[in-house]
This record gives C-alpha cells, structure tokens and sequence, in this order.
C-alpha cells in the first residue's frame, strides 16, 4: 500500500474542463499535501473559481482525473459524493449565511454537513448543541454575537461566523474563494490570518484564491498562478516577481495592492 503521508490530499492530473465549447481549465496538473496552504491568483477568468469547484466534487473534469481526499471525483456518485463533499469546506466571498436566521442557527447548520432549516432550529433545544456553536464562535472571538442576525453584523464578522460554521463542520480541507474580497485590507488580513491559523493547527489542507496579493506573504506555502485556465507559475510567496505579477496579470497589474509585498524585479 502507499505511504499514507505521502498521497497528495488533492490532485489533478491533466485536468481540462470545457464548458459550453469553451475552455475553462486546460491541462492542470497540480497537487496539495495534507496540510499545506495553497493560495490561488490569476486575472479574473483564470479559472481560480471552476479549480476550486472541482475539488469541492461540484464540477468534474472534461478530460483528465481530480482525486481528493484519495477519491476520484468524476466516478463516485450519490451517498459516496456526498461523503466526500462533507470533507470539504467552502467559504465564498460573502453571502455566507442565511440572512434570516440567527448566527447560532447558522453556525449550526455546519453540523453533519447540510442539515435542514428545520433540523438547525431543532438543535438548539439542546444546550449541548448551543455550548458546541458558542465553542465555535469563541474560535473566530464571537461569542457574545450568538443570538445576532447576519444583518446586525459587519462584513468582516460574517466571515468569521462562516468560518465558526466551517469549523464545525470538521473539514478535512478548507477551500475559500476571494474570501476578503468584499473587506478592506486589516480585515482581510485578519480573515487569512485565522483562515491559515486554524488550517494549521487542525493540520487542515487550505486552498484560498485571492485577489489582494498583499495578504500573499501571511503564511501560505505554496503560489499557484493560474492564467486563462492553465498554471503559468507555482512556488513560495517569496519567489514571486514583479515581472512575473506583470506577466500573469497583464491590464489588471495595476489594480493589484503590492504596497506591503516584498517583490524583486522592475518597477511598474
Ligand atoms: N458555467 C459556466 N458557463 C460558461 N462559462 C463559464 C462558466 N463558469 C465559468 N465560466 C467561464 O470560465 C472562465 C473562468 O471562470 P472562473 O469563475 O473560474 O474564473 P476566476 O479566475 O474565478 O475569475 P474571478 O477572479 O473573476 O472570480 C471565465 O471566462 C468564465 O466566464
Ligand atoms: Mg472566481
């Protein structure tokens, strides 16, 4: 059998994915240890997004295989599928949580991957439950908002509830698509720093993309840059370039926030 330590939690091999006739990811290869956090960039279009749909199990490859968690996505269907998306965690942009429902029922809903509206108002019945969603929310310094509504709170304190309802569903990977993005800088920062603490300390594999470039040298291990839907770059954070941000980015170079990146290379 193969060493158990050494199977990449997630692999894509000679991935392309074509959707209506059009070319969204073509001939991917990539692959994540456990425990390792990877930040994902690229313009917009790069295929950042459809990459981390595949390996929640939501999209499957064209040609070519993905295997996570040492499943293969594209050949296992019903009970097995789901099995594997309630390993994976995502948290989007925004628009996390259910506007209407209290943060302790919405961060309940983590639990057992998607419980129903009614099975989450249930739960809190039981102060078991409500101490397991207090817990959580202690994680991400919330705990005196149990009984907020979404609305009641910033944009930066709702991603930290969605990370709370993440953490109980127990990922075995955490993925987080341009979660800072509608954030400014400090919470954004706040945002990726607890997203890369907790990865760590739970040994969690972490697949963030990320537009703010600036959050790049926070911790993560690994760069994957991606440039209409191929893998142009990869290595740590420290390797990035200027020219190469210029490259891999083209117009959208400017609006990049590079302040704060140590970069070699040219000036823009
Ligand atoms: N369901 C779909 N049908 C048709 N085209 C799609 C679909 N999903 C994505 N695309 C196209 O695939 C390309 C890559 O999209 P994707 O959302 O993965 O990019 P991205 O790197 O996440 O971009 P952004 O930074 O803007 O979020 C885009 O050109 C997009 O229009
Ligand atoms: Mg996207």
């Amino acid at each position: 059998m193969a060493d158990a330590a050494a199977t990449p939690e997630i692999e894509f091999a000679q991935v392309t994915k074509v959707i209506e006739g059009k070319t969204i990811l073509a001939d991917v290869s990539l692959q994540v240890a456990r425990g390792e956090r990877v930040a994902l960039i690229g313009p917009s279009g790069a295929g950042k997004t459809t990459l981390l749909r595949m390996v929640a199990g939501v999209l499957w490859p064209s040609v070519g295989r993905v295997r996570v968690l040492g499943t293969e996505t594209g050949a296992v269907h019903g009970r097995s599928l789901c099995q594997l998306r309630k390993q994976v965690g995502f948290l989007y942009q925004s628009d996390n949580l259910v506007p209407g429902l209290r943060v302790a029922h919405n961060v309940l809903m983590g639990r057992l991957g998607k419980w129903s509206l009614w099975r989450a108002f249930w739960s809190l019945l039981f102060p078991r439950e409500v101490e397991r969603a207090a817990a959580s929310l202690q994680r991400v310094e919330l705990q005196d908002r149990l009984w907020a509504l979404p609305g009641e709170l910033s944009g930066g304190e709702q991603q930290r509830v969605a990370i709370a309802r993440l953490l109980l569903q127990e990922p075995k990977i955490l993925l987080a698509d341009e979660p800072v993005s509608s954030l400014d800088i400090r919470l954004g920062r706040e945002i990726v720093r607890l997203l890369l603490g907790l990865a760590k300390e739970r040994q969690s594999t972490l697949l963030v993309s990320l537009h703010t470039l600036e959050l790049l040298g926070e911790g993560f291990d690994r760069v994957v840059a991606l440039q209409q839907g191929r893998i142009v770059w990869q290595g740590p954070p420290a390797a990035l370039t200027r020219d190469l941000l210029q490259q891999v980015y083209g117009a959208e170079y400017r609006t990049l926030q590079l302040d704060a990146l140590p970069l070699a290379g040219r000036t823009a």
